[in-house]
């Protein structure tokens, strides 16, 4: 249709994305059989069978178990660029990115071959398809304060280039305030800060994650608008969300993407953004994500126009790519 095309043509920026949720079936399959991983399942179809789930956890256990197979910084590099090709084709303009190191560095996966691999990818990413990046650390809830503070020690020598920390995997049972002193440390480094929040959690976590550790963003946030005085907060403070669309059906955050708040989020003046969270495990990259939303919840011009807007502003663009996308 003509706004599927208008959605296409647009520029855009992604800030809400995993990209160990960007590795698609076949180059996990790829992967295992270059670094002799086995794994659960016979064909690329049995993996799409599998991803199918009810809640957060559900995904999770399938996500640590598919990171398996990045092995080497090769496989880290190999990974980070696929995506970056095929948001290339989205007309993605610029992404801010996030990685789960402790789900590496648990493995036995150094470090340095980590974030070498999906820095040096990101960096052919703006040589070959004029795409900025900034690359985001983001700390596993389900693991302790201790282990984030050891992960952001291990950051250390790269700290020129980590943009931000953020904070994912299981929500519940595990609210901002576990994090506050690990992010105070954070910010005291110079870091910008995210947290998950709100996705399965209450308003109480987003309350958390504004109060305790005074977040720059808030990643989903939908549940926000279960508390009325919170979404007055959020417009009065024009507090970033990046809220995932095909994630959030997935995930069963919502039953249906006609019942998706994105179009009431916009209404009530919250500054949404959109984005494809995990798109290989979702179904869905950037425009996948702009197109079924617009449609399911028939979003005007106007309102794809103010997302995409909200997605450069939310951004943490140089002055120079800020003169050049805006
Ligand atoms: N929520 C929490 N943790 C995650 C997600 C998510 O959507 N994706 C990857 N880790
Ligand atoms: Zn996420």
């Amino acid at each position: 249709t003509d706004l599927h095309r208008f959605i296409k043509a647009l520029p855009k920026a992604e800030l809400h994305l995993h990209i160990e949720g960007s590795l698609e079936p076949e180059q996990m399959f790829e992967l295992a059989q270059r670094n002799n991983v086995t794994l659960p399942y016979g064909s690329v179809e049995d993996i799409r069978k599998a991803y199918d789930f009810n809640n957060l956890q559900e995904f999770l256990d399938l996500y640590y178990a598919g990171m398996s197979v990045l092995q080497t910084q090769q496989d880290f590099y190999d990974l980070t660029y696929a995506y970056l090709k095929r948001v290339h084709a989205d007309n993605c303009r610029h992404v801010e990115i996030f990685f789960d190191p402790q789900g590496h560095t648990d493995r036995g996966i150094a470090f340095s071959d980590v974030i070498e691999g999906i820095l040096d990818a990101l960096a052919q990413g703006q040589t070959d398809f004029g795409i900025s990046s900034h690359l985001i650390l983001s700390f596993l809830r389900h693991l302790s304060e201790e282990a984030a503070f050891e992960t952001l020690a291990q950051a250390e020598p790269y700290l020129d280039r980590i943009m931000g920390v953020g904070l994912d995997s299981s929500e519940l049972g595990h609210p901002p305030s576990k994090f506050e002193r690990v992010f105070a440390k954070a910010r005291e480094m110079g870091l910008k800060l995210f947290a998950h929040a709100g996705e399965e959690g209450p308003p109480e976590y987003v309350y958390e994650a504004l109060d305790l550790l005074k977040v720059d963003r808030i990643d989903h946030g939908n549940r926000s608008l279960e508390d009325d005085d919170l979404v007055k907060r959020l417009v009065d403070e024009q507090m970033v969300l990046t809220v995932c669309p095909l994630s959030n059906l997935k995930l069963c955050v919502v039953d249906d993407l006609t019942d998706h708040p994105l179009k009431t989020m916009l209404a009530m003046g919250l500054k949404a953004t959109v984005n494809s969270d995990d798109p290989s495990y979702f179904g869905g990259y950037l425009n996948d994500n702009y197109i079924q939303t617009a449609d399911a919840l028939n979003l005007t011009q106007e309102e794809i126009v103010q997302l995409v807007k909200n997605g450069f502003e939310g951004a943490y663009l140089s002055p120079d790519r800020a003169t050049e996308l805006m």
